[in-house]
């Protein structure tokens, strides 16, 4: 068994760490503007400008759930989370609480609910996320993020705003989240923030996060929530870069439940003019280091606002998935390696749970030997993953084939590897371990 035990918390994290690969779904008005998922607060919008502008054209006539579900499942996601309302407050669900919401567009459907059917119905965990933010609100006080923080009157607007309205309407909202839509597995608020000068910053006294909490906790068992609503909860989510250890609690030094978070290309909701997509290589090797320090990674996808998957994007997914079909045994059901265990450099290891299987992830690809330290007498059998095709290996007197000087490899297995390399993306070894 694995060594390594995380902080308890409230929610039901096994089949998360278990599942370790997710899609995040940045899905708004904003695919309209195809710039920024922000475009209402950096080009500080009005209601007019935006809300009332955008809402009569939003229409992805090409929205089919089961065809994300489909793309989502063939990649090796296990589960995925939708934006219901992002910070420009537009709700993708049928609230009842306002009229800002897909049911007043040309659309006129309700597209959280077929997300959460299509996505169950393909076995996959939905998980919902919605913004704390809200820059449609008329409640909503105008902050350091606000667009109308521009504006000359902002601070005489503030008068008018009562926030305490906005507490109630996000509880509201919430509530009508964790009960309309069945089984949620996975709950993920987004943000709170500091003020600055003369903004007051949000956070939990705000958005009320226990008295939400406490009622969430009531109507989903067991449910996953993420920390960014200023209370500390089941998930911690380092987003746009990659950890470098497996992160530990600020207080307590113990090991936390995280989940790196990941866009394709820079901004999560759909941006046709960015030219920074990473290449399919970086992308997997992410996921494979991700695991490699015991986290889970969620990978963004931005539809367009006509609701298909732009083909970056689909094409990026099915080199997941070509990739995933071989070697999702290296990443399902495995963590970091046991301290024993010290990868050689161009490599990544993850173990299985139950400690019996050790896996090489070659991001350089070595010519023909690869020397492991330490594994000497520990193996039992060693394989390529993708065409399970043994991989030959010396552990006594493992020296090269020089008179020029000595290598010490004690305690080393030295590997034989084809110079060729294998048709994938990342090459996997599997150790089976005595
Ligand atoms: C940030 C951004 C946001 C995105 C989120 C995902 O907080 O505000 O646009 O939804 O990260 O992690």
């Amino acid at each position: 068994m694995s060594s390594y035990v995380t902080r308890k918390t409230p929610g039901d994290t096994a089949w998360f760490v278990h599942d370790r690969f997710g899609m995040f779904i940045h899905y708004g008005m904003y695919a309209m503007c195809a710039r920024h998922e922000w475009t209402k607060g950096r080009e500080h919008m009005t209601d007019e400008d935006y809300d009332q502008r955008y809402i009569k054209y939003f229409n992805p006539d090409m929205f089919d759930a089961k065809d994300w579900a489909r793309q989502a499942k063939k990649a090796g996601m296990k589960y995925a989370i939708l934006t219901t309302k992002h910070h420009e407050g537009f709700c993708m669900f049928d609230s009842a609480y306002t009229d800002y919401k897909i049911t007043n567009t040309p659309f006129g459907r309700d597209l959280v609910r077929e997300f959460v059917d299509a996505f169950r119905a393909e076995g996959l965990k939905v998980g919902l996320y919605y913004s704390l933010i809200d820059w449609h609100h008329p409640d909503f006080t105008i902050d350091k993020f606000h667009p109308y923080n521009t504006a000359e009157n902002a601070e005489e607007l503030n008068k008018t705003r009562d926030i305490t309205k906005y507490s109630e309407y996000l509880y509201n909202q919430v509530e009508e989240l964790m009960t309309n839509y069945g089984k949620i597995d996975i709950l993920w608020f987004d943000f709170s923030y500091d003020g600055e000068g003369k903004w007051q910053g949000k956070g939990k006294e705000v958005w009320q996060t226990e008295k939400v909490i406490k009622r969430v906790r009531e109507l989903q068992p067991g449910i996953i929530i993420d920390n960014r609503a200023d209370l500390e909860q089941d998930l911690w989510t380092p987003e746009q870069f990659q950890p470098t250890f497996w992160p530990t609690h600020r207080e307590t030094g113990e090991l936390v439940v995280w989940e790196a978070c990941q866009t394709f290309s820079g901004s999560w909701g759909y941006s046709r003019d960015e030219t920074s997509w990473k290449s399919h290589d970086m992308l997997i090797r992410m996921l494979v280091s991700t695991v490699s320090l015991g986290g889970n990674l969620l990978l963004n996808v931005g539809p367009t606002a006509r609701g298909y998957f732009d083909y970056r994007a689909t094409e990026a997914l099915e080199a997941f998935g070509e990739w995933m079909k071989y070697n999702s045994r290296s990443i399902y059901g495995c963590t970091m390696a046991e301290p024993e265990f010290k990868a050689p450099s161009g490599c990544k290891y993850t173990q299985s749970e139950d400690g019996k299987r050790l896996y090489v992830h070659l991001f350089e690809y070595p010519f023909r030997f690869l020397e492991l330290p330490g594994l000497a007498g520990k193996i039992d059998y060693a394989q390529f993953l993708h065409d399970a095709s043994e991989i030959l290996y010396s552990e006594e007197d493992a020296v090269y084939l020089t008179d020029q000087y000595d290598t010490d490899l004690s305690g080393s297995v030295v590997m034989n590897i084809p110079v060729l390399k294998p048709n994938t993306l990342v090459p996997v070894i599997e150790i089976f371990l005595k």
